[in-house]
């Protein structure tokens, strides 16, 4: 039977609503959080990309948290994705999450509780039936908000099966219209899925008339094989986080789950809006926001998920692609054609490659990146789209940095020591730093804080390697902590060291835009 949504209008049987959690469970997660610009940016990627409801936040939880919901919310129209803002049951939680996503066009409150009896009695420290009376009073206050409600029981695949139709039917009669019952602590295994779900549908008053979800944890490595179990079983909501990013070993991943619908229709029926032409890019959008590329054998979006090593499979993928290739790499966004420009490339086309990519970025920004192009291809033979991508991603992070690295020279070799002399800009006033230290690298960072001094600890350092070659770029991930709080900054060059540089100025200033944020305290000082 199609059921009739109030943000979706009546929804054909097969249709899976895709529901993007990459901004609020996957942002929660350590190392993963973001600012408000990068928020913006990945939530403008995720609506290219096609996801039906973006979960921006959980406004309460901070006011950096209640302001990133309420950008997003403003920034979609009527043909956006729903705008979605997460709650616990206190009204002061619901109201927070409400006038969040109050100017959003189309817009959900996700209102959630435990209904586990470990988390009723450990965490709630609640009687079951005081549970049952937070359903209703919270979906209840949710509605007079906005028509589109979803409730989660929380661990609600270690909840007692009547006890979890008795909430599930309270919420619906509140009137929840999308249900979800999260496997909070990636316990489950598919045929649980089948069982709950077929369970809630077959007993529960008014089950066919909202949306059923899911929501998987990936502790067992199963979040994905449950979703789909999940919607075999009736589920039209799949929940979901770009390269499964999330608490602990995180969510299902969204890739892995559309992919998986795609390319075995054959076997699950069904439809999204997701374009997964934009699947490689929505992920290394992420991969560059966070610091956290995706391990090399990742499905779908992994560097070596279309790589073929062995003899006899190259053999067979040049006889045929299919021989080996399940889906091919360009219906996820990788590109045949990734040997593209070179340094007599004229801005036109390095704009239009640009929009090829799905880039579209503003004339300044335009032409920062176009004169680091240039500088890139008359360092480096090839410039692939990796190339590309990786020096706008990071021109465009960069867009209003207070700090700016504008030259640096490092003396280093064997027998001698290393010394970086640093030139920074500062809020447009230029500052120097000359410093010597155990390697460039190090060199280059004493420099940096000679030049604008603060004290902060150096938690990570990453280098990876954007392409193949000597010549590649190099990505460097550096990751700060002041006052507990972390923050990760990116950098990119052929040159590891200027890489190395400017990833610690662009984690420098994202602490400046934290300190801003959450003064007083803060220890850095300029
Ligand atoms: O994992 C979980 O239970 C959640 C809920 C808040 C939906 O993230
Ligand atoms: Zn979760």
């Amino acid at each position: 039977m199609a059921i009739t949504h109030p943000s979706f209008g009546t929804l054909p049987d097969d249709r899976i609503i895709i529901f993007d959690t990459t901004l609020r469970d996957g942002e929660q997660s350590p190392g993963f959080s973001m600012n408000l610009e990068e928020k913006l940016r990945m939530a403008e990627a995720l609506a290219e990309l096609g996801v039906d409801v973006m979960e921006a936040g959980f406004p309460i939880a901070s006011p950096g948290d209640f302001e990133s919901v309420l950008s997003i919310a403003k920034h979609f129209a009527k043909d956006g994705p729903v705008v979605c803002g997460l709650s616990r049951t206190a009204p002061a939680d619901i109201l927070r999450a409400a006038e969040a996503v109050k100017p959003a066009a189309r817009k959900r409150i996700h209102t959630f509780v435990s209904t586990s009896p470990l988390h009723m009695r450990v965490k709630l420290r609640l009687e079951p039936e005081q549970v049952l009376e937070l359903v209703t009073s919270s979906v209840s206050l949710a509605r007079q908000h906005t028509d589109d409600v979803e409730w989660s029981a929380e661990d609600g695949t270690r909840t007692e099966p009547d006890f979890l139709c008795r909430c599930v039917e309270a919420a619906i009669k509140a009137g929840a219209t999308t249900i979800n019952i999260p496997d909070t602590v990636g316990y489950a295994l598919p045929e649980d899925m089948t069982r709950i779900f077929s369970m809630v549908r077959e007993r529960v008053p008014g089950a066919d008339r909202i949306i059923l979800s899911a929501h998987n944890h990936n502790d067992l490595g199963l979040a994905v094989a449950n979703t789909l179990a999940a919607i075999r079983a009736g589920v039209r909501q799949v929940e979901s986080t770009i390269n499964g990013i999330g608490e602990r070993a995180g969510n299902a991943s969204l890739e892995e789950i559309v992919m998986a619908l795609r390319t075995r229709h054959d076997a699950i029926p069904t439809r999204n809006a997701i374009v997964t032409e934009r699947i490689l890019r929505t992920s290394k959008l992420l991969a560059t926001i966070t610091g956290f590329d995706v391990q090399p054998n990742k499905a779908i979006v992994g560097r070596n998920a279309f790589a073929h090593e062995s003899g006899i499979h190259q053999d067979g993928v040049l006889k045929d692609k299919s021989t080996y290739e399940i889906m091919t790499p360009e219906s996820v966004g990788w590109s045949d054609t990734s040997l593209v420009m070179g340094k007599h490339s004229g801005r036109a086309a390095f704009r239009d490659k640009l929009r090829s990519m799905g880039y579209e970025i503003g004339d300044n920004q335009l032409n920062d990146a176009f004169r680091r192009f240039k500088d890139l291809a008359d360092r480096k033979k090839v410039v692939y789209d990796e190339d590309i991508a990786a020096l706008v991603d990071d021109e465009v992070v960069r867009g209003h940095d207070r700090i700016r690295l504008t030259a640096l020279t490092v003396a280093t070799g064997m027998a001698t020591k290393p010394t970086a002399s640093i030139t920074l800009e500062v809020d447009g006033q230029p500052r120097d730093g000359v410093a010597s230290g155990d390697g460039a690298v190090d060199a280059t960072f004493n420099a940096l804080r000679q030049a604008f001094p603060h004290e902060v600890n150096l938690k990570l350092y990453a280098v990876q390697s954007v392409t193949g070659g000597t010549d590649a770029q190099a990505r460097v991930t550096v990751r700060l902590e002041e006052d507990g709080k972390l923050v990760d900054g990116q950098g990119a060059d052929t040159d590891t060291i200027v890489a190395s540089a400017r990833a610690y100025v662009h984690a420098l200033n994202k602490l400046l835009v934290k300190r801003q944020r959450t003064e007083p305290p803060a220890v850095l000082r300029a």
